[in-house]
């Protein structure tokens, strides 16, 4: 049986398809990068189905749902087209995300506390039909207490921040957001919220919030689709996994 405590691994794999769909055709296939991850020992796929379809289409999601033997993180947008087709799936969990057009990614967590009223409509209907239902947010109090206040049972923190910093060999900002996540996992730990973290990881910047014992799952993508392309998706995952359970002792 899988451990409860053991810090889990959702491969993220949107930029499989970002390369298939430079190409307008059917390879490389993301549903089967999912199936080697899973054989990998990925504990769950996530994958984001943006409303401009740039990377995951609506057939990948419902080729994952068919074949997947581990969970689905669906990531989505609050909108009202998101959320049917999540109902229509009743996927794992839902991850709300923040979304808009012109950014090249998932730039900053989800405002929560300005659109609470909307956003506890928008996922009841979701946590109803089943799905866990994860809110992506800032490493802030504020954003916390709203997420918890809305009836999400996850908050994934945004380690997009602290990420970019460790690119950039800032180190005080390294210190200063690796402590806010570190404060806002136990505080939201403390609240009764599970706590996944995710955005920008890599084999340098995963050990320090590996460690932190309140995060349960870290989802990981574009570096280790990038990293597929040098060592082999499998070999990518089993470091990460490496480096994981190794921060984790
Ligand atoms: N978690 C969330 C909520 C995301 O939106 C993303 C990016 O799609 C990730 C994790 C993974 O980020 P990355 O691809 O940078 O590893």
């Amino acid at each position: 049986m899988a451990d409860p405590k053991k810090l889990r691994l959702g491969v993220n794999i949107d930029h499989v398809a970002t390369v298939r769909n430079a190409r307008g055709g059917a390879y490389p296939d993301p549903l089967r990068a999912a199936r080697i991850a899973e054989d990998a020992g990925a504990d769950g796929i996530t994958a984001h189905l943006r409303e401009d379809r740039r990377h995951i289409s609506d057939a990948d999601i419902d080729g994952l749902m068919e074949v997947l033997g581990v969970p689905l993180n669906f990531e989505m947008a609050a909108t009202d087209e998101m959320q049917a087709i999540a109902l229509r799936h009743r996927p794992h969990a839902v991850c709300i995300v923040p979304e808009k057009r012109e950014e090249r990614t998932t730039e900053g967590g989800l405002e929560v506390a300005r659109e609470e009223n909307k956003l506890a409509h928008f996922i009841a209907p979701l946590r109803d039909a089943g799905c866990r239902v994860s809110i992506f947010i800032a490493a802030d109090k504020r954003q916390i207490e709203a997420a918890h206040r809305i009836g999400a049972e996850v908050i994934e923190l945004h380690t997009g921040a602290y990420c970019d910093a460790a690119a950039e060999g800032d180190k005080a900002t390294v210190a200063s957001e690796l402590e806010a996540l570190t404060e806002m996992a136990t505080f939201a730990h403390d609240l009764g919220l599970e706590v996944h973290a995710g955005h920008g990881l890599n084999y340098e910047t995963v050990k320090p919030v590996a460690a932190l014992p309140e995060v349960m799952e870290l989802n990981i993508g574009h570096f280790l689709i990038g990293e597929a392309i040098f060592l082999g998706l499998e070999p990518a995952i089993h470091e990460m996994r490496r480096l994981m359970d190794e921060a984790r002792v």
